[in-house]
């Protein structure tokens, strides 16, 4: 789950089996001692970047590099970056906003905090470069209310920042004021949607906003907002520094550059890696976090947080290019990679997640709130030994009712596709619980409740 992983790298020079070389675009200065610190940050090439894109470049300019780049968003549903940049209208008189989305709620996911640990002033350099080139003065980070250390080491940057006249009205005495604010997210997994985490912000209970209007014409407080993840707008120092046509130079077709993956679950080397696009998830699992304990098999592993339609061990051969994962049924969501190995039930596992889904459903509108309870109490009934056929067809339709943009936002499509995606792969597994009260995972203890069709 977020925050339980071990945050380790694999050494530079791993080369995936089935892909290209291991880039570190990111990782590269992590564990140089006190990279947290502006000093040390600078002295590695730190606002280089940042100086360049106010003094050397115009907003045009860095909006061109970041399309070439290729980006795409690290957030969820991989939206090109640069494509989402060019929404926010440039002739709208006012204040706009740059929108950091450091909520980071989603289960097996913690890149986003083991970014901002090792070096909270990347984040803080991208989110100033993204600012200047959509002519907002003014970018607030969103963070999990959880996270306690990435807060108290952004407070002391953000600090730093105004002490060196970064941020303020002139930095590196450019016309140009720049500021972050800071604000902690309300302890809810519905805070890291878009929309929601903006009413949140504002103050105001965290539900979805119907779209459109979309947040970059009317976000925070009405005003043109630009929201990005954390790891997005990590990207940009380097994009800036050396052009986005070097950095799409790795990566393959439409997924560019490398991504930051927290893998957990039933691996022996749990931890976050920085890999070039395009390796596939065998390499990412089996080499990378050293595969499952001994004389264990992967059975399934979510390539992309809890949200993603889950995949058997048939399919590690897929690659974590977004387009490709898209095409076998699941996608790149939050890059967190979990890992299930054969010693578990995926019933069990699903009931485990729609747990998580009925409870964290904002309530605001129907399908979902209706539809994760039934899911969950179907769940139960199947798992107590009182499944019958029915419930394998509710199961069936709910998981529909919750798809397809029936739900107004992508909490329901993610609670359907935990329900689609287990019943998918592993047909047998429900079969053998609801129908005949056995666990082939041998993890249930299940005992026969009366006689069902
Ligand atoms: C229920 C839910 C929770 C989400 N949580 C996060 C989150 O914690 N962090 C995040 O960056 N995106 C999260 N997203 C995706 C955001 O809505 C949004 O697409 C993303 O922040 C956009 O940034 P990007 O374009 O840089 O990926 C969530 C989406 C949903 C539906």
């Amino acid at each position: 789950m977020a925050g339980e992983t071990r945050a380790s790298l694999a050494p530079d020079d791993l080369r995936g089996s089935h892909g290209p070389a291991r880039h570190h675009l990111l990782t590269s200065l992590f564990g140089t001692p006190d990279l947290h610190r502006l000093a040390v940050y600078r002295e590695h090439g730190g606002y280089r970047s940042l100086e360049k894109a106010l003094k050397e470049m115009t907003p045009d300019q860095i909006h061109a590099e970041v399309k070439a780049s290729g980006l795409r968003g690290r957030g969820g549903a991989g939206f090109p970056t640069g494509t989402k940049w060019s929404f926010i209208p440039k002739d709208v008189p006012g204040p706009r906003y740059v929108v950091v989305n450091f909520d980071e709620a989603e289960p097996g996911t913690c890149k986003d905090r083991y970014l901002v640990e090792h070096s909270p002033h990347l984040l803080l350099e991208g989110a100033c470069i993204a600012q200047y080139a959509i002519g907002s003065h003014q970018a607030w980070i969103y963070i999990r209310g959880e996270y306690d250390r990435p807060y108290r080491m952004l407070v002391e940057a953000i600090e730093e920042l105004r002490q060196a006249g970064i941020l303020g009205p002139r930095p590196f005495g450019v016309d140009y004021p720049l500021d972050v604010q800071l604000y902690r997210g309300h302890g809810a997994y519905i805070c890291g949607e878009e929309t929601a985490l903006l009413e949140s912000l504002e103050g105001k209970r965290a539900q979805p906003r119907s779209r459109p209007p979309f947040p970059a014409v009317k976000g925070a407080w009405g005003r043109p907002t630009l929201l990005n993840n954390v790891e997005t707008l990590a990207n940009l120092p380097w994009i800036v520094d050396h052009g986005g046509a070097e950095y799409a130079g790795f990566g393959v077709e439409r997924s560019r550059g490398t991504r930051l993956l927290s893998v957990s679950g039933n691996v022996q080397r749990p931890g976050v890696y920085e890999v070039e696009l395009g390796v596939t998830f065998r390499h990412v699992i089996m080499e990378l976090a050293g595969g499952p304990p001994p004389g264990r098999r992967v059975k399934a592993f979510w390539p992309g947080g809890s949200s993603a339609p889950v995949l058997p061990e048939s399919m590690l051969d897929v690659s974590t290019d977004l387009d490709e994962l898209a095409r076998v049924g699941s996608m790149g969501g939050s890059g967190g990679v979990i890992v299930m190995d054969d010693s578990h039930c995926v019933v069990k596992a699903a009931r485990r997640l729609i747990r998580f889904y009925a409870h964290e459903s904002c309530g605001k509108c129907t399908p979902c709130r209706v539809g994760t309870n039934w899911a969950e109490r179907t769940f139960e009934r199947i798992l107590r030994g009182e499944g019958t056929v029915a419930d394998l067809q509710i199961l069936d339709h709910v998981q529909d009712a919750l798809q397809n943009g029936r739900c107004l936002c992508g909490l329901g499509d993610s609670a359907g596709w935990v329900i689609m995606s287990t019943m998918k792969h592993f047909r047998e597994e429900y079969e053998a619980h609801a129908l005949r009260n056995q666990c082939l995972a041998g993890e249930c203890n299940v005992q026969r409740v009366g006689a069902h069709a």
